[in-house]
C-alpha cells in the first residue's frame, strides 16, 4: 500500500462542497461530461506518458472556479496511477515549506497546486528550477559562508490551477508544458451532470425539473451541483419530496436564482453599473466598493458569467452594462438609449 498523502489536504479542498462532493466528484475521465476537446488532448498525454514510463509534463489548469480544474487533477493522477500531493499558493509561505513538499516526492508523483497565481514570489523562484531542471538550490550559512547546495528531484509532474491567467507570472506560465482552459458548459452538458449527481444522490427528480437547474447553473458543475442539493432540501421540507419543475422553481427563486441563473450579487452588480454609474464605464475598485464584496471576488467569481452571456463589457475605461443588461433588470436605458446606441 501507498501511504496516503492525499486525505489531509484533500479534506481541506472539499470543505466548500462537504461530502457531497466526494461521492459525485467524477475520478475517470470516463466519468467526466463535458470539456470534449480538452479531455481528448489530456488522455493523450496520459497515454503517451504511461507508455514512454514518463513523468507526465507540467499542466496548467485555468478557468473561472467551479468548472472541474481540480477535479482534472485528480483524475489525472488517478489515470497515471500516481500519487498526487495536493497544496495551494496561499498555504506555502515560505521556500521551505516548498522544498520540504518537493523532497518527498517520487518519483512520477504529481503535486497539485490550486491558486498557483497566489505563490510568494520568492516561493516561486524556487519552482523554476525544480519543473525545469528538477532540482532545487538550498542557501546554506549566512554572508560570506553563505553556501549553494543543490538537491536532484526525482521527475514529478506539477499540476498548477488558476482562476486569474492574467495574475500568472510569464516565467512561471511558459514552464508548463500544456495549457488547460476550461470553458463555461453547454446546458445540456450541465443537464448530463444534474442528472449523474442525482442518481448518485438518489434523488428522484423529472427531466424537466432536472432542466431547469441545469439553466439556472451558470454553466458551472459546482453551481449545478450546488443548486440540485438545494432544491433536493426543499423539495424534502415543503413538497414531500417529489422535485417536479414548480418545486424546483419555487425553491430557486426563495434563494435569489433567477431566470439566467444570476443571484443577488451579480443583479446588484448591474444595478450598480446602471443605476450608480449610468451604465459605466466604471472602475472595478468602484463597484466593488459599492457592492461591499471584494474586488478579487467579483473578478473571478461574478464578473465571467456576466461577460460571458454579454450583460457587460470590459473596456479598457472600466466595466459597461449592454442592452441585454437593462433588459433583465426591466428597465429603460435614460432617454430610450444606452451608451451602445451612441
Ligand atoms: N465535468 C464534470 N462532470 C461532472 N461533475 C463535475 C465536472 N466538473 C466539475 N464537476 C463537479 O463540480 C465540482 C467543482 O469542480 P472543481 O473541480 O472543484 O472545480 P474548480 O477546481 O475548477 O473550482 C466538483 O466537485 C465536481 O463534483
Ligand atoms: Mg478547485
Amino acid at each position: 500500500m501507498r501511504p496516503d498523502r492525499t486525505s489531509q489536504s484533500q479534506e481541506q479542498l472539499l470543505r466548500r462542497d462537504p461530502q457531497l462532493d466526494q461521492t459525485i466528484r467524477p475520478r475517470y475521465f470516463s466519468e467526466f461530461i463535458g470539456q470534449t476537446k480538452l479531455v481528448e488532448n489530456l488522455k493523450i498525454l496520459v497515454q503517451a506518458a504511461k507508455e514512454r514510463g514518463e513523468a507526465l509534463g507540467h499542466i496548467l489548469f485555468l478557468g473561472p472556479p467551479g468548472l472541474g480544474k481540480t477535479t482534472l487533477a485528480y483524475i489525472i493522477a488517478n489515470e497515471l496511477g500516481s500519487r498526487i500531493t495536493v497544496t495551494s499558493g496561499p498555504a506555502i509561505e515560505r521556500q521551505g515549506d516548498l522544498a520540504g513538499i518537493l523532497t518527498s516526492l517520487e518519483e512520477k508523483d504529481v503535486i497539485f497546486i490550486d491558486e498557483i497565481h497566489r505563490l510568494p514570489r520568492a516561493v516561486e523562484e524556487i519552482l523554476y528550477p525544480a519543473i525545469e531542471d528538477f532540482a532545487i538550490d538550498i542557501v546554506t550559512g549566512k554572508g560570506p559562508h553563505a553556501n549553494t547546495l543543490r538537491l536532484k528531484l526525482p521527475r514529478f509532474t506539477l499540476i498548477g490551477a488558476t482562476t486569474r491567467m492574467g495574475l500568472i507570472t510569464s516565467p512561471l506560465r511558459d514552464r508548463f508544458s500544456f495549457h488547460a482552459r476550461l470553458d463555461f458548459y453547454s446546458h445540456e452538458e450541465l443537464l448530463s451532470i444534474v442528472k449523474r449527481s442525482a442518481d448518485i444522490l438518489e434523488v428522484s427528480i423529472n427531466a424537466d425539473a432536472a432542466a431547469e437547474i441545469a439553466r439556472r447553473s451558470r454553466g458551472t458543475p459546482r453551481v449545478a451541483n450546488q443548486l440540485l442539493k438545494w432544491v433536493r432540501d426543499y423539495a424534502m421540507v415543503k413538497a414531500g419530496g417529489t422535485i417536479t419543475v414548480t418545486v424546483a422553481r419555487e425553491a430557486l427563486e426563495a434563494i435569489g436564482v433567477d431566470e439566467k441563473g444570476f443571484d443577488p450579487m451579480h443583479r446588484k452588480i448591474l444595478e450598480i453599473i446602471i443605476f450608480k454609474y449610468g451604465g459605466g464605464p466604471v472602475g472595478i475598485g468602484a463597484i466593488s466598493a459599492a457592492v461591499h464584496e471584494e474586488r478579487d471576488t467579483i473578478e473571478e467569481v461574478y464578473e465571467p458569467f456576466l461577460v460571458k452571456e454579454g450583460f457587460i463589457v470590459r473596456t479598457s475605461r472600466g466595466r459597461m452594462a449592454t442592452p441585454e443588461a437593462y433588459r433583465h433588470l426591466g428597465v429603460k436605458p435614460a432617454g430610450g438609449k444606452t451608451l451602445f446606441d451612441a
